[in-house]
């Protein structure tokens, strides 16, 4: 089909819509109904440019740059453990959020009220037994996870310059993912919740000076209450996730844009 023939194009230079097919036409119509409005055309061109600078100053990955494929094995397998993490991370949260639906930190009037929210999930509900577990078990491969791909950063000296921005992101991202296991693990409001809670109480008090005031702002108390469920759940369910989606989104990004370390 030759470009130049008049009958194909219109006076614009646009391809003539009848040569469509019916799923480029739908794209096209689409496009410019969004360009009208949002000028949607020039801002993905920006990101089309910014996806090529970012690209432009990826270093090259040992196997590149030696032409190593197919001759190395290398570290490439322990590279993964950081997305191990991540995928542990979505799974937690996807089946948090669902746990979410049937749960309710509640200690008024009864405190059995929250246990009791429990042993329904884990007991009546439909596959609710699956939910939890599914949940606590994604919530501990994620620590061993994020643990062991520390200690592969660490063994392949992954944290040297230009990298100590993420270790030190790294860092806050492990201290965030010990706190969301200490909130989760309080929840269920049972035996061993109460216990560890008080223990919480017991390390805040021990702080010199600011202790009293470090336990009344996380426990809501010296002694475990309704506050300190109360402020366990919304850690839990609404603080850290925000939080850690969004330095997980910061680590991944900056990955990206620096290129995976050689092993040094
Ligand atoms: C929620 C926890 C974390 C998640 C989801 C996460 C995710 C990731 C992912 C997907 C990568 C890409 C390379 C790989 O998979 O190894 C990565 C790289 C990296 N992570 Fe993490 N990470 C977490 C915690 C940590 C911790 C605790 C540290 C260290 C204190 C750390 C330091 C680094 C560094 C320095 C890199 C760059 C490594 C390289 O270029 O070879 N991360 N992380």
């Amino acid at each position: 089909m030759s470009l130049q023939k008049k009958d194909e194009y219109d006076h614009q230079g646009w391809m003539k819509t009848k040569d469509l097919t019916p799923v480029e036409k739908t794209y096209l119509l689409t496009l410019i109904w969004l360009d009208k409005r949002l000028r949607i055309v020039d801002y993905l061109e920006l990101l089309e440019d910014l996806y090529y600078k970012v690209n432009l100053q990826m270093p090259k990955s040992h196997t590149e740059q030696y032409n190593l494929d197919n001759k190395f094995w290398y570290w490439y397998p322990l590279y993964a453990l950081g997305s191990f993490s991540t995928i542990a991370y979505v799974v937690a949260a996807i089946s948090g959020a669902l746990l979410g639906f049937y749960y309710s930190p509640s200690t008024a009037g009864d405190p059995s009220a929250a246990y009791n929210q429990i042993v329904f999930i884990m007991q009546d509900l439909n596959f609710g037994f699956m939910l939890r577990s599914l949940h606590r078990w994604s919530a501990q491969v994620m620590v061993a996870a994020v643990f062991l791909h520390m200690l592969r950063v660490y063994f392949t000296g992954a944290y040297k310059e230009p990298r100590e921005l993420n270790w030190i992101l790294g860092i806050i991202l492990i201290s965030l993912t010990m706190v969301f296991g200490y909130t989760g693990y309080l929840l269920p409001w049972d035996q061993l919740a109460f216990w560890a809670g008080q223990i919480g109480v017991e390390m805040s008090l021990s702080i010199p000076l600011a202790g009293e005031w470090v336990a009344q702002l996380i426990f809501g108390g010296f002694t475990l209450t309704q506050s300190t469920l109360q402020r366990m759940y919304i850690l839990h369910v609404f603080v850290l996730p925000f939080v850690v989606t969004t330095l997980i989104a910061l680590h991944i990004g900056i990955v990206w844009m620096q290129g995976i370390a050689e092993p040094h």
